[in-house]
């Protein structure tokens, strides 16, 4: 299972709260996991890619279908967090588009948080449960933070401030904490996104057998 790309949270009918991911690096996961000979399901938000057939791609908007998509999608052996998943949703969603004032105050709930909910979810955890991070600052710190508060397996960190790596492009530079190796980092070089794909997934395999 591996979820992907931005999420739209909608303020009125016409107008939502996105962020820059292009879901590059999860469609990457996902064909790199296929032609591994996984069965493989892409839930993915907004993006223009394409992927083959015989990956099952469920398309989704907003962080609430992720979420009822995931759970629907469950169980599965391996699950990947690739998704930016929106933190926040507009409260009050405006039925009708929202007339131009000089101010306008939007007011944000919390979204549910996804891998926390997979990754806590007992009877349905996969066997691992790999995160992401973007991250700009204190890469090191907020990597282990998250790993442990998230209960991931392994936490994937890039650091978005870079402008050639991490959102809508296609090289990546990430390093790994591992939770069962004691916190230990690896890091995977400024590479394409297809290349750390197909490198993830390897230690996977050797992870999973
Ligand atoms: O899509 P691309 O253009 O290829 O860019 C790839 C990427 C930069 C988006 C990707 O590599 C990446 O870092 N994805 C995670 C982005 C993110 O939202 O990170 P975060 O640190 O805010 O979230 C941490 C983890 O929690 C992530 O695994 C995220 O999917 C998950 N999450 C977050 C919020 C939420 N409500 N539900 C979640 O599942």
């Amino acid at each position: 299972l591996v979820t992907a790309g931005p999420t739209n949270e909608y303020i009125d009918p016409v107008r939502f709260i996105t962020n820059k991911s292009s879901g590059k690096q999860g469609y990457e996961l996902a064909k790199s996991l296929f032609k591994k000979g996984f069965d493989t399901t892409l839930i993915s938000g907004p993006t223009n890619l394409e992927i083959t057939k015989d990956i099952n791609l469920i398309k989704v908007e907003t962080a609430d279908e992720m979420f009822e998509a995931t759970k629907k999608s469950l169980p599965a052996d391996v699950a990947i967090f690739s998704a930016a998943v929106a933190d926040y949703k507009v409260k009050n969603i405006a039925n009708d588009k929202i007339k131009k004032n000089d101010e306008l105050t939007i007011n944000l709930e919390k979204n549910i948080d996804i891998l926390n909910y997979v990754s806590n979810h007992n009877s349905k955890r996969p066997k691992l449960v790999i995160g992401f991070a973007a991250e700009t600052i204190n890469l090191d710190k907020n990597s282990k933070d998250k790993l442990i508060s998230k209960n991931c397996d392994w936490l994937i960190t890039n650091n978005v401030s870079q402008k050639d790596i991490g959102f809508n492009s296609d090289f990546n530079e990430v390093f790994i904490h591992y939770k069962d190796k004691k916190f230990k980092k690896e890091k995977l070089l400024f590479k394409r996104k297809s290349e750390i794909s197909e490198e993830i997934v390897d230690r996977i395999i050797t992870q999973i057998n």
